[in-house]
C-alpha cells in the first residue's frame, strides 16, 4: 500500500531514540523528509545520520519542545531545509513518578511542560504553513495511562489533557485538510525502559497483564504513527488509537 507521503517534511520531537527514532526511520523508508529533533543533538544526529546513509533525507534540530523560542527555531531550521512542515509527531515525553502525596510541584510541572506545551508549543509552530497548504497531519502520542496508572498522576493527566487537546484541536483543523489524532502505546520496549532499576520486574507484571502474550517493540508504535500521519488515514481525526496489545486498565 502506498502511503502517499513520499516527499512530504516530517518532524518528529523527541526523535533521537525509542519510539521516536524508529518512527522516524519508517517515516522515512515511506519517503518523508525527516527533522528529526530531541534535547540530544548528538543522538538526534546519529538518527539523522543513519537515514541519510539509506538513502533519505534527514536533519537534526537541538530544540527542548518546552521552549517556545527553540521550537520556532526549529521549524523555521525545517522550513529552510526542505521548504515547508506537512507533518508533526509530538512525541517526546517522559514521566517522573511519584505517588502524589510525595511528589515535588517540579515533577508535576516537567511532564506538564514536555507533554502538554511542548504539543501546545509545536503545533503553533507548524499549523500556519499547514493551513496555507491545506493539507497536515499531527499525531500526538499519549500512553495507555490515560486509564490510570499508580505513582503517574502527573503523567496521566498530561496524556489525558493531550487526548482533549487532539480532540478539540481535530475540530478546530478539519476544513484545512488538516487531521489531529493521537496514538497511546503500551508498554513498549525501549532503551530507556531497559535501563530502568526496576525494569525486570515491571516487563514481568506488564507481560503477565498482556492480552497478546507479548510486548511492543518500537516498530509496532511507528507502523501505527506512520499510518496515522499519511494521506491514506485522511477520513481519521479526533480519534485516539491505542496500539497496547488488548491492555487498556492497570
Ligand atoms: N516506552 C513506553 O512504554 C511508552 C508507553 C506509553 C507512552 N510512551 C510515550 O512515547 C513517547 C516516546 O517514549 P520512548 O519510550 O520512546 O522514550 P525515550 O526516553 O526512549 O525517548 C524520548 C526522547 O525524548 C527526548 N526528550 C525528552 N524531553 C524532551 C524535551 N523537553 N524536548 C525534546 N525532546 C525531549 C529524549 O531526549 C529522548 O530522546 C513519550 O511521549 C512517552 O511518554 C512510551
Amino acid at each position: 500500500m502506498d502511503l502517499g507521503i513520499n516527499g512530504r517534511v516530517a518532524v518528529v520531537t523527541g526523535g533521537a531514540r525509542g519510539i521516536g527514532a524508529e518512527t522516524a526511520r519508517v517515516l522515512a523508508a515511506e519517503g518523508a523528509k525527516l527533522v528529526v529533533s530531541d534535547i540530544d543533538l548528538a543522538a538526534a544526529e546519529a538518527v539523522a545520520r543513519e537515514i541519510q546513509g539509506l538513502g533519505g533525507h534527514a536533519i537534526a534540530v537541538r530544540c527542548d519542545v518546552a521552549n517556545e523560542a527553540e521550537v520556532g527555531q526549529m521549524a523555521a531550521a525545517g522550513i529552510e531545509a526542505f521548504g515547508a512542515i506537512d507533518i508533526l509527531i509530538n512525541n517526546a515525553g517522559f514521566n517522573r513518578d511519584r505517588y502524589l502525596t510525595k511528589m515535588a510541584e517540579t515533577e508535576w510541572d516537567a511532564v506538564m511542560d514536555v507533554v502538554l506545551k511542548g504539543a501546545f508549543h509545536c503545533s503553533r509552530a507548524v499549523l500556519p504553513g499547514m493551513m496555507e497548504r491545506k493539507w497536515g497531519r499531527i499525531v500526538n502520542i499519549a500512553s495507555r495511562s490515560v486509564f490510570g496508572n499508580p505513582g503517574q498522576t502527573n503523567y496521566s493527566a498530561a496524556k489525558m489533557g493531550l487526548i482533549g487537546f487532539t480532540r478539540a484541536l481535530s475540530l478546530e483543523q478539519a476544513k484545512y485538510g488538516i487531521t489531529v489524532n493521537a496514538v497511546a502505546p503500551g508498554f513498549v520496549e525501549t532503551d530507556a525502559m531497559r535501563a530502568l532499576p526496576t525494569y525486570p520486574k515491571l516487563r514481568e507484571l506488564a507481560l503477565a497483564k498482556n492480552p497478546v502474550g507479548f510486548l511492543g517493540a518500537p516498530d509496532d508504535l511507528a507502523s501505527a504513527i506512520t499510518f496515522m500521519a499519511s494521506e491514506r488515514a485522511r477520513y481519521i481525526t479526533g480519534v485516539t488509537l491505542y496500539v497496547t496489545g488488548g491492555r487498556f486498565s492497570s
